[in-house]
This record gives C-alpha cells, structure tokens and sequence, in this order.
C-alpha cells in the first residue's frame, strides 16, 4: 500500500489563474473529466454552486454519438475544462471517447483525460471513501473461463489467459487492450493537488469498515479513507467474493510485471484507455496526459463471517462518500490544471516510464507484457507520416510472437 501523506498536499499546485481562455467556437478544454453514470456525472454539476469550485454549468455542447441517455459535454464558460458521462460498462465507455474524439467542435490536442469514477475496493489496500490514482488499469476479465464446478484437476480458479493451459501462466495470447499504462509523475503531480483533509468520510461507513478490523491483513480497509497510488482493475463482469478478488489480483500482478497492485474493480477504464490509444495515433490524443482516478464505494469482498451476497447487497454504506470523493478529486486536479497552465500544464509532465498498451503502438517499450510489436518505434497509420506499421504486420506479430 503507497498512502499519501498530507506532506505531499501542502507544497503542491497553489498557482492562481488570472485570465480565462477565450471560447471562440471551438471547445479545447485543457481537462475532460471522464465520469460512467448519472450520479458521477451529476455530483459536479451539484457542487458547480460551491465556493472556488470549477463551475460546469457554463457551457453545454452536444456531441454525436454521444450515449443517448448522456448526450451532453458540460463545460466552464470558457471551455476549459469539461465534463463527460460515458454510460457504464466497456462498450458505453469506448463508444463514447471515441465520439468525443470525432468530434470536430473539440479541440483535445492539449487536453487531460482524467478518469474519476466509483469502484469496488480490496480491503488489504483501501477502504470505503478511499481515493485512489492508478498507473495501470488491467483487463482481469479477457480470459478464458471455465465455470467453477467443471474445473480441471490442480486448478484453483477458473481464469486462464488465452492461448495457454494454466491459469498460473504469464501470458497467452494478446488481443492489445489487457494492459494500459499511464504516466506516473502526472499521477504524482495530481496526487499533490488533493488536499486528504478534503477526502468525505462518514458514520455508515466507518461502522461498516469496522467490520475488516479482525484481520490484519485487512487493516487498511479498517482504517479512514484517504489517498492511495495503486491500480484498476477493468471488467464488464461485476466480480464479487475473496477468491475472485485473489484471482484478480494476481492477474493484475503477473500481468504488469509485478509493478501494478490490484486495489479497484472498474467497468470502464480500460475501455477509455482503448479509445485514447487510438486518439493519440491519430495526434488528437496526447497520452502521457491521462490519469485513472477510482474513489471507493464498497468492499470487492465480505468481512469475516459475512456472506458474498450480503455484501453485495447490502455494503453500500460507502457509496454517498465516493461519490462525493469523486467530485473532490476531479475538482482538485482540474482546479490545479487549470491554475497551473501556464507554469506547469500546458507544456506538460513528461513521463519517466512507459505509457501506451501492451504492443507499445505509441512507441517505447512496454515494461510489462510479452514484447512490442513496433521495435520501440510508434505506429504510423496511412495517411499520417513516418514508419508505416499495417495492419497485417499486426496481425502477422500477434500471430508468431505472442499466440502459442
Ligand atoms: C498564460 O499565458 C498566456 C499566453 O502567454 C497569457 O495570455 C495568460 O495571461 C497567462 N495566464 C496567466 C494566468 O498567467
Ligand atoms: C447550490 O445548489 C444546490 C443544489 O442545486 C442548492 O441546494 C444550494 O442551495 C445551492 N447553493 C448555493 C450557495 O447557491
Ligand atoms: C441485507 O440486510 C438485511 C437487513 O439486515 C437482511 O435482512 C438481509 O438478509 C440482507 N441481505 C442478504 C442478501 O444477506
Ligand atoms: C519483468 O520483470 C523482470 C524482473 O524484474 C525483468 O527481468 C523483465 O525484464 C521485466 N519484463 C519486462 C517486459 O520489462
């Protein structure tokens, strides 16, 4: 567990914006923040009114292909930054970056992507309400399965990683969207914007974490809520009980070569990272500039004696915070993008180690994962310039270099 003391909050971000961008037709928002559902989405607009809070209500654009129940962009008056609601699960998600992407009334060249959503949390690394930034999302769920009552002799679950036999295996075969990465330091810099006295916390929750107390490995989920570096894990699938928790976080562990720590289940991260890669391909992404935030609304797995169906259904106590904690993280880090621009943001926070996904499309070589497809070199698509790295040779790579 990496908690965040208050030390890092205190010399952090504290520059003051003077004047707004203009908003001349075209959107470029220096932030979208990404939400999933209703309540996220609608936490911001709720906290617009609240003092020295970004103020969403200033602009509304609505973009194609948007989610028909989320067709709207909010924005500050001057466009700087915006919010999204992309519908839950993997295929609400991609479909609606990508149509934000093919937008042509935004302008996201300078943009940051931060993700900030609710999620389950593992109580050996954080509690209800807790706030948690991510350098990795892993797709826990893109794995052969096989259902528990016809398991193999020897297995102890029943995920096993495509093209292999073994659910203790590495690596199988790789579609590309597994494992995303992103850039460590901006995390670090926005980790530095949130304030943890500001971290909501509540009576429910705290009498429900209480519940963890009796195991020591369970300690930080006993604990009050606050500020965590540790990583997503992203599935269409609802995973609840200890063993697939297990499961899963040895899968985030194998699969980020031992660097990344499971601590949230998401439905979505992956699913806008997917959409992102493919912005930056076509230089309309920059993707050293996306953060992965998850606040925390319930236990991935019950406390001593509970049942997994108990507290599936009844572990909620944490939700009103996370939503809540949702709004202080985003509000803080677009807040301290915003205040920042000029000093710090515009130019950016290069990123000290690898970002893209699995194959290394983006250029760099992945430090997780079988290999690159690319030679450390970017894909350049037709159309765009430099090395041209097609889709056959893709394929072709998938073929005799990762499929056993
Ligand atoms: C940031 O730089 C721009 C362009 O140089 C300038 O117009 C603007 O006033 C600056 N903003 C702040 C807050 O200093
Ligand atoms: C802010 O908005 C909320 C919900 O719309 C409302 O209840 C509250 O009175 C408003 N506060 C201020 C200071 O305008
Ligand atoms: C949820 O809590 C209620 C009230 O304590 C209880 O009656 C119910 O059985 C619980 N549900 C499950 C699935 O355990
Ligand atoms: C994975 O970690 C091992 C041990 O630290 C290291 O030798 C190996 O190079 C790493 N793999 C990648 C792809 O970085």
């Amino acid at each position: 567990m990496r908690l965040i003391s208050r030390s890092a909050f205190a010399a952090a971000y504290l520059c003051v914006a003077t004047v707004a961008a203009t908003y001349n037709g075209r959107i470029k928002p220096k932030v979208m923040i990404m939400t999933f559902f209703d309540a996220e989405g609608e936490i911001y607009l709720t906290k617009s009114n609240a003092t020295g809070a970004l103020d969403f209500r200033g602009m509304r654009h609505r973009v194609p292909y948007a989610s028909p129940e989320f067709p709207d962009l909010h924005c500050t008056a001057d466009g700087d930054a915006c919010l999204m609601t992309t519908g839950e699960a993997e295929i609400q998600a991609t479909a609606t970056t990508m149509a934000l992407l093919a937008d042509p009334q935004l302008d996201l060249g300078e943009t940051y992507w931060v993700l900030t959503g609710v999620g389950g949390g593992a109580p050996d690394q954080v509690t209800l309400g807790a706030i948690t930034l991510a350098r990795f999302t892993v797709q826990v769920g893109m794995l052969y399965e096989m259902d528990a009552r016809e398991l193999p002799p020897g297995f102890d679950t029943g995920y096993v990683p495509q093209g292999t036999v073994s659910p203790e295996a590495a690596w199988g075969s790789v579609y590309n969207s597994e494992v995303f990465e992103v850039n460590a330091a901006l995390r670090d810099a926005f980790t530095a914007m949130i304030d943890p006295a500001r971290v909501a916390d509540s009576a429910a929750a705290a009498a429900y974490r209480a519940h963890y107390a009796g195991v020591p490995r369970f300690a930080p989920g006993a604990a009050a809520p606050a500020v965590h570096h540790c990583d997503s894990a992203t599935s269409d699938t609802w995973h609840t009980g200890a063993l697939l928790a297990e499961t899963h976080a040895k899968r985030v562990d194998l699969w980020t070569n031992g660097t990344g720590t499971y601590c949230t289940t998401a439905q979505e991260d992956g699913a806008v990272l997917g959409a992102l890669v493919r912005g930056a391909l076509e230089d309309r992404v920059d993707f050293a500039r996306v953060a992965i935030v998850r606040t925390v609304s319930d236990f991935d797995r019950p406390y001593p004696g509970q049942s997994v169906m108990d507290n599936l259904v009844n572990g909620t106590a944490g939700y009103p915070i996370a939503i809540e904690n949702v709004w202080v993280a985003g509000d803080s880090i677009a807040r301290g993008i915003i205040n920042c621009w000029n000093e710090t943001f515009r130019t950016g926070i290069p990123a000290q180690n690898y970002v893209g996904d699995v194959w290394g499309v983006l250029g760099g070589t992945p430090d997780f994962g079988p290999g690159r497809v690319s030679g450390g070199k970017p894909v350049v698509l037709p159309g765009a310039k430099g090395q041209q790295l097609g889709r056959k040779t893709k394929r072709g790579m998938r073929r005799s270099r990762f499929q056993k």
